[in-house]
């Protein structure tokens, strides 16, 4: 290839001889197992459809797992942000926010009626850039909200200094970070709340649900309340709350999947490590940078492209990497500073910017084999060596 504004036709043609996946690998494999679908069916067998033995079991293991000292089952990673932003920022704050998450978590900052200063993440890392969000702080900011992208824990030291020097709450948006920890801990020992989604693709994924964990018993009530009505006893409503809550029949698919999560986890781990070694190796394509003190649980594995060593843009790239066998996806394709939704907040983040451009995953599972990772990194290499400029 010799033009950098190749076709994706072009790019077709940069695959030559044998694909470097003998088959195609999975990008995913969310999956339910018998035990997934007998507790399930249990639950519907006794007609308990409501949340009650199986949500309680799961939040008491949440708990434990994550290090909190509460956690709160609910119907999905947006409706966590919402319950944790309620009780613990106030309308009209300025809340710090990365460009660089997915956009439930500042859209639940606007939706609370805060006002989201975004700031730019580390590039190497892709999370909050602590000194960044420092220089953003106005008098009125009273709270960070941020994402352990990708399953990555954040620079959490930083970021409660920063909060402990300021006087701010912290809230981490824990949706892809299941299970991840941070200085020997579980991350649901820091900060002010940590929130999690459940959605069918995330590391534990029950199709739809959530999870909040605190550490303030006061707090804690207020978001159980929050969760159903503020309802104290029966019909009895301390104050106004939604109807949030997760149901058993989704409580007892978290249990089970919670059973292998260590296991599963722990292969995406070693898939990691192996992708780390063999993509060193590779010029044009950085790894993802592991934070200090952090153990990471890559929900995504996520490579910057160095695009002025490549004759092509990031889509082809991917789009040479499918016809290898090796489907990617790209978490996020504009930050949100970009995102028509944000036309009011829309400024330039050059760090942002520059990744929408050139970051891609590649695929991340607990059923990968180390042959089909090797697979997916001769992919990279063959291609990055077929685009070199
Ligand atoms: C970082 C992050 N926050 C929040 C959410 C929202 O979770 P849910 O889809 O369960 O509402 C997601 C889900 O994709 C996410 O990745």
């Amino acid at each position: 290839m010799s033009s950098a504004t190749s076709t994706g036709a072009d790019a077709l043609a940069i695959n030559g001889g044998t694909p470097a996946c003998a088959q195609p690998v999975a990008f995913m494999a969310p999956r339910l197992t018998k035990e997934d679908v007998a507790g399930a069916t249990a639950v519907l067998e006794s007609g308990m459809l409501r949340a009650a033995s199986r949500c309680a079991e799961l939040e008491e293991r949440w708990a434990k797992t994550t290090d909190a000292n509460h956690a709160m089952t609910c119907s999905n990673g947006t409706c966590a942000l919402q319950l944790a932003y309620e009780p613990l920022i106030e309308r009209g704050d300025d809340v710090i926010v990365p460009a660089w998450t997915y956009i439930a978590t500042a859209s639940m900052l606007v939706a609370r009626g805060a006002n989201p200063i975004f700031c730019d993440p580390i590039e190497d890392t892709f999370q909050i850039d602590v000194e960044d969000a420092e220089k953003r702080l106005t008098p009125k900011t009273t709270a960070i909200a941020c994402t352990h992208l990708y399953g990555m824990p954040v620079d959490i030291e930083a970021v409660q200094d920063l909060a402990n020097r300021k006087g701010l709450k912290v809230i981490y948006d824990g949706a892809q970070a299941h299970l991840a920890r941070y200085d020997g801990k579980g991350i649901g020992a820091y900060g002010d709340a940590v929130t999690y989604s459940f959605y069918a693709t995330k590391n534990l994924g029950t199709g739809e649900g959530g999870m909040i964990t605190a550490n303030d018993d006061a707090l804690a009530r207020k978001i159980g309340l929050l969760r159903s009505h503020g309802e104290t006893d029966k019909y009895l409503h301390e104050s106004i709350g939604y109807n949030y809550r997760m149901n058993d029949i989704t409580g007892a698919i978290g249990c089970s999947k919670l059973d292998r999560l260590g296991d599963e986890t722990a292969r995406r781990q070693q898939v990691a490590d192996l992708y780390d070694a063999r993509l060193a190796e590779i010029d044009a394509v950085a790894a993802p940078v592991r934070t200090a003190k952090a153990e990471p649980v890559w929900h995504l594995y996520t490579v910057r492209l160095d695009l002025s060593k490549l004759t092509c843009t990031r889509d082809e790239f991917c789009a040479a990497l499918k016809e290898e066998g090796v489907p990617t996806a790209v978490h996020y394709p504009r930050a949100l500073t970009r995102q028509p939704a944000f036309a009011q907040w829309a400024q330039d983040m050059p760090v942002s910017d520059r990744l929408a451009q050139c970051v891609l995953c590649l695929p991340m599972h607990q059923e990968l084999t180390d042959e089909q990772a090797g697979w997916v990194c001769d992919a990279v290499a063959k291609i990055a060596r077929a685009f070199a400029s």
